[in-house]
């Protein structure tokens, strides 16, 4: 098998941790017999430098022509004040747009070793498991009209969503959810809001397909509390794009930090894997960003765009593994007194776990 895959370390921490997810995807090329060719791109605050623009054509043709797409993230302090379609989010929209994968999967777990670095209770987020699945192309983010007006005496956005759009991203999670403990909560605003009326009708109509899901209701202010005083009650959260963005950084708070959270942008042409946290200028240029959710983001992008589950779950088992070992980057090691890991040794000790389980298994086969 081959895969082209398309590179886009974006801005601050952005270029730091995809080296880390690029060094864990090397070992997975050199032990199998997948052909891995990656190729980089210019991207966000780094491109507008250099071209005016965040997203470049020649970069968006690129990620349309590869199998994946890879980015790090993206931002810049520089940036704030620039017109709208300048800016380094808007490229990131635009690309998000132009692959077409609605869904955003999110995955939050509370692995043993960390739990006790989560600013909750330890006894509250331990166990916990749990994967978001976030429209990304509807809502708030995309829907017209939307403008300000020319004197910036108001301004206004429209939520909207068609039935299909709320049924595809409806399957999505009933599928995910199936493969894992068979629970939706569907996460609306159904008592103030006509959109999550229909999301509520369509979402409850998709669940018929799958009898052996169970689904629940749950209003967003709800669900932002019981996110923390009870995460273990979720399997697969369902819900609209802002409020998905929005509940996906809470649900960071129960994996330890917002460094661990991988993603996966799929079901258009091309998936995107992109880490949920953003480009940290604060500590960009330090080598003490957490690269888990970047590398747990290149796992994905083995399990969804190449179907490879075997080697997307050893990686998720090295992740873990370097988190037993006790290795832990600055944003992990809150309140404890041994050295934290840089960047690069995080992920040098997720690729040696790595290593030595796939030499266990080559060796296996080869009995
Ligand atoms: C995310 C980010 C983006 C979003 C921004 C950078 C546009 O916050 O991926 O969660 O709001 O979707
Ligand atoms: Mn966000």
């Amino acid at each position: 098998m081959r895969l082209q895959i398309a590179i886009l370390p974006g801005d601050g921490i952005g270029p730091e941790v995809i080296a880390e997810a690029l060094r864990v995807l090397h070992i997975v090329g050199e032990v199998s017999n997948i052909e891995l060719h990656f190729a980089e791109y210019p991207f966000g605050a780094a491109a507008w430098k250099r071209t005016g623009v965040p997203l470049p054509p020649g970069t968006l043709q690129a990620c349309l022509q590869a199998d994946a797409v890879l980015l790090g993230a993206v931002g810049a302090p520089e940036c704030d004040d620039l017109p709208h379609e300048q800016r380094p989010e808007t490229g990131l929209l635009e690309l998000r747009r132009e692959l077409g994968g609605y869904a955003n999967l999110r995955p939050a777990v509370a692995y043993d070793a960390v739990a006790a670095c989560s600013p909750l209770k330890a006894s509250v987020v331990s166990g916990a498991d749990l994967l978001v699945v976030r429209e990304l192309l509807g809502g708030l983010y995309f829907g017209e009209p939307r403008g300000i007006a020319t004197d910036g005496s108001a301004a206004f956005n429209t939520m909207r969503y068609s039935v299909e759009q709320i049924e595809r991203i409806a399957r999505v999670a009933f599928r995910e959810a199936a493969r894992r403990r068979r629970k939706v909560t569907s996460v609306d605003k159904a008592n103030v809001l006509e959109t999550s009326g229909l999301w509520r009708q369509a979402v409850t109509r998709v669940s018929h397909e799958f009898p052996d899901v169970t689904l629940d209701h749950m209003y967003v202010d709800a669900c932002a509390m019981q996110l923390v005083t009870d995460p273990r009650r979720f399997d697969v959260i369902l819900t609209e794009n802002l409020f998905g963005d929005i509940l996906s950084d809470e649900a960071a708070v129960i994996a330890g930090s917002l460094g661990m959270l991988a993603s996966a942008s799929i079901g258009g042409k091309v998936g995107l894997y992109e880490p949920v946290h953003g480009s940290a200028p604060d500590i960009a240029g330090r080598g003490i960003a957490n690269p888990l959710g970047a590398i747990a983001s290149a796992a994905m992008m083995l399990r969804y765009t190449a179907g490879l589950e075997q080697e997307a779950s050893e990686i998720e088992s090295a992740i873990r593994q370097a988190l037993e070992a006790g290795c832990r980057t600055a944003d992990l090691a809150r309140g404890s007194a041994a050295k934290a890991a840089s960047t690069t040794e995080m992920g040098v000790a997720v690729e040696c776990e790595l290593a030595s389980i796939l030499d266990r298994r080559c060796s296996y086969h080869a009995v």
